[in-house]
């Protein structure tokens, strides 16, 4: 039998993919293992969302060469984003790396690595319109075994100018419903208690068939009719696409967590124009209040980026605005990467030095971090409900979990065990995290 070791980088999408290839594999008879050392196959899921991810997995590539050394039979394949924009070139770049395989081709994956065993090289790169995987559940690893992914649709044709992914992961397909509330039926019957839908901009989620047509926020109510017991979350949504009968299926069902990632990118109207993002400030100003309106207690989390090709002080300092006009509870903050084949790489100038992008950068990080600490600091003495999933990494003596609105919770175990759900008090936070004591 054959090891195969995944490694997997980037968002979530990637490590539910990887769960997919796994799954191929197995049926194919592979074994997956849990280190480089005992493989025969590595499989590196490669983000390319921006430089520094490249970077970074580059280096990792150049680090397996000593593995190899070590074990001639080892063969290293790169998978995802950057397989999909480097194709063959990456072959040649990385001597070492002998297939490359887009995130459209893992059906292929077994009859790749018998090609490759017998010592050619391959790669497999062609995007599909159809490809959503849906018939293949799933191997869960690196799970704990208490909340799991969903990818209920694939590719993105939104074309944000900064934003590599359209070219990566190919047009926008979303997948028969009845096979994602199949999946969530079966992970709840196996002990999960809950489940985060994942697409690029979920809120486009549409299905059609000759019987029905399932919009997102039907396919939402589906998935939370499954148990009251089984949390549902979702990521990412477009602040284009993010409509008032969504929040009201949210508002109406307790099981559905009470949290959205609503990535802003910029507050400056000009910017948002220039990114493509089709919203202006005012819109989005005016989706958070619905999200309010319908959920007082909605958690609301954003992606921003720093010094976009042009970005100016007002630019920036309009964005900082923003971020106090919302008041978030999370962000993503990066500095703009310019990305090949994009927009903004054919078009326009990436102009802002990389020490201004820093500095503009730092800004809306500590302007966030006091933030987060305000809103926190609110918290002390509410009581929530949280779903414990495990030891805190600072003692074992203490569990941590997360309320609907996916904030960590700290507290002292005494009897309880990961995957209950219990009643904590907030007690203290930091910006980061919230402690507390159980309630029952
Ligand atoms: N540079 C910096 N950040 C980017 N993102 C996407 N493309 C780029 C880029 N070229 C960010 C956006 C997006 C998140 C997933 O990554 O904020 O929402
Ligand atoms: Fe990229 Fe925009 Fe699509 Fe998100 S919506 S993946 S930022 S192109």
């Amino acid at each position: 039998m054959e090891h195969v070791y995944i490694e997997s980088y980037g968002c979530q999408m990637n490590f539910a993919d990887s769960e997919v290839v796994a799954a191929i594999l197995i049926k194919e008879g592979y074994a997956m293992v849990q280190s480089a050392e005992e493989a025969d196959f590595i499989l590196i899921n490669t983000c390319a969302i921006r430089d520094n991810a490249e970077q970074r997995i580059r280096k990792r590539i150049r680090e397996l060469q000593a593995l190899q050394n070590r074990h001639p039979q080892l063969r290293i394949g790169i998978l995802g984003c950057m397989a999909e924009r480097l194709q063959s070139q990456l072959m040649v770049e990385a001597e070492n790396v002998s297939f490359v395989v887009g995130p459209d081709a893992y059906r292929k994956m077994p009859e790749i690595l018998r090609q490759v065993r017998e010592g050619m090289k391959a790669a497999e790169t062609e995007l599909s319109t159809v490809e959503t995987y849906a018939d293949i559940e799933p191997v869960r690893m690196n799970s704990n075994g208490i909340s799991a992914y969903i990818s209920i649709m694939r590719g993105c044709q939104n074309y944000c100018a900064y934003c590599v992914v359209p070219y990566t992961r190919g047009r926008e397909r979303s997948r028969d419903p009845e096979t994602i509330v199949n999946e969530a039926r079966n992970l709840f019957a196996k002990g999960y208690k809950e489940v985060t839908l994942l697409g690029q901009n979920v809120n486009s989620y549409k299905w059609k068939s000759d019987a029905e047509e399932v919009g997102f926020p039907e396919l939402m109510e589906r998935v939370a009719q499954v148990s009251p017991l089984l949390r549902v979350r979702f990521a990412t949504s477009h602040p284009k696409d993010l409509s008032d009968r969504l929040l009201e299926v949210m508002a109406k069902y307790d099981n559905i967590c009470k949290c959205i990632h609503l990535p802003v990118q910029s507050g400056s109207d000009r910017m948002l124009k220039l990114m493509n993002r089709h919203y202006d400030s005012a819109w989005y100003l005016d989706r958070i209040a619905a999200i309010r309106r319908y959920m007082p207690d909605c958690s609301i989390t954003t992606d921003v980026i720093a010094g976009f090709c042009t970005e100016t002080e007002e630019d920036h300092q309009a964005t900082l605005e923003m971020f106090r006009k919302v008041r978030y509870d999370y962000a993503f903050m990066f500095k703009f990467s310019l990305r090949p084949n994009t927009y903004a790489e054919k078009h326009l100038q990436d102009d802002i030095s990389e020490a201004e992008k820093t500095r503009r950068l730092e800004e809306i990080i500590a302007l966030q971090g006091e933030i987060a600490l305000e809103n926190n600091k609110q918290e002390i003495g509410r009581r929530y409900e949280v779903l414990v999933e495990g030891e805190s990494h600072r003692s074992k003596e203490q569990l941590f979990g997360r309320n609907s609105q996916n904030k960590v919770i700290v507290f002292d175990r005494e009897n309880v065990q990961p995957g209950e759900y219990v009643t904590v008090e907030v007690t203290d936070c930091t910006a980061a995290t919230l402690k507390g004591k159980l309630v029952s």
